[in-house]
């Protein structure tokens, strides 16, 4: 199909779709009160992550930060610590940037057009267009991977999702689409993710037979959707070793922040060896070090598999005589738990310390 062809293909199926939303829509947290601050804060919430997950975190996020001068006014922490297991971190820190633009320029509320929500920390095309159309019913497109595959179904169209040209036509074709009212924005925009999240899946088994799009569906009605979208092989993710060191002494664990910038920034770790160490190697180590060690616990391995890195680790219990010299801070279990953020990728080793094996 040509890019006239697509045109006129979407816009025969826009309010049918819109209309099939309004019927069907599952009813979530963040659209029994669609206000651009829920908006905004759920579909942050829900890159990367499955809506079941989504919920709690955000009925939680709501309960402590309910508006957005909240969040602005929010210490750093708090906010990360409301994040803590969604991983992307940088996403809770660009959340509160913006809020705090928004007091200062916006008078404490999300702008209503696509340009200047584009330009707040974290807002990308995708968010802006979300928040526009959904809250506001504004005509803008909320394109992410989910809307293209089902794209890639309805016009048959071998195109890798991954390039960007592929992305700026669905992007312009719909919100053209909008603009011409063919449909409500929110309701279109909804529609399209929520039949990319319930019946034009990923993978081997879409329910065509239940689609809406099924008439105007090209790859629907040769039976081949499951081949869309055609995608590109990745490159293989980088491996990195670590032997992580949870070093204890009288209730209280050895942690420090991450840097400001990088991955996991502004997270809490534990020490960390480069490299698969055993051991032997871990004791030999902490003797050298003059380290005070009243015995050595193996903790096992763990995996973490993040965008582009996969961390492969081992981990040690290391009760200690007394707190130890280094840069990193001893702090109580319950203050660990209850204020420093901790990212997923260490919580296998971020388990509460056994009180009888600690020294009396
Ligand atoms: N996935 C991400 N955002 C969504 C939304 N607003 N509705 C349905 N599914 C979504």
């Amino acid at each position: 199909m040509d890019t006239t062809e697509k045109f006129a293909c979407l816009r025969q199926a826009a309010p049918v779709l819109a209309d099939w939303y309004r019927a069907n829509a599952r009813m979530l947290p963040w659209r029994e009160e669609p206000s651009p601050y829920r908006v905004w804060i759920s579909e942050i919430m829900l890159q990367q992550t499955r809506i079941e997950a989504v919920k709690p975190y955000f009925q939680r996020f709501l309960e402590a930060l309910p508006d957005l001068p909240a969040l602005a006014a929010a210490p750093e922490e708090q906010v990360l610590k409301l994040w803590e297991g969604l991983g992307y971190y940088s996403r809770a820190r660009n959340l509160q940037k913006a809020a705090q633009v928004c007091v200062e320029e916006y008078g404490g509320e999300l702008p209503s057009d696509y340009e200047r929500l584009r330009k707040l920390p974290g807002i990308g095309n995708y968010t802006a267009g979300a928040i526009a159309s959904i809250a506001w019913g504004q005509p803008a497109a909320a394109v992410d991977g989910n809307v293209l595959r089902v794209l890639a179904r309805l016009f048959a169209d071998e195109t890798d999702i991954a390039r960007p040209a592929v992305r700026r036509e669905a992007e312009e074709m719909i919100r053209q689409v909008l603009q011409e009212g063919c449909a409500a924005p929110g309701d279109f925009n909804q529609g399209i993710m929520e039949l990319g999240e319930t019946l034009c899946i990923p993978g081997g088994a879409p329910s065509c037979g239940e689609c809406p799009w099924r008439r105007f569906c090209a790859a629907g009605r040769q039976g081949t959707a499951e081949r869309y979208p055609v995608k590109a092989p990745k490159k293989p993710r980088r491996v990195e070793e670590w032997t992580v060191l949870r070093l204890e002494t009288g209730g209280k664990t050895a942690v420090r922040r991450r840097p400001a910038k990088g991955l996991l920034a502004g997270l809490y770790e534990f020490p960390a060896l480069e490299g698969r160490w055993t051991e032997e190697q871990v004791r030999r180590w902490l003797s050298e070090q003059d380290a005070p060690v009243v015995s050595v616990e193996d903790l096992g391995p763990a995996r973490h598999v993040f965008s582009h890195v996969e961390w492969h680790m081992t981990g040690y219990r290391i009760l200690l005589e007394r707190e130890w010299q280094g840069d990193w801070r001893f702090v109580p279990w319950e203050e660990l738990k209850e204020r420093c953020p901790l990212p997923t990728a260490l919580r296998a080793y971020g388990n509460p310390p056994v009180r009888k094996e600690e020294p009396v």
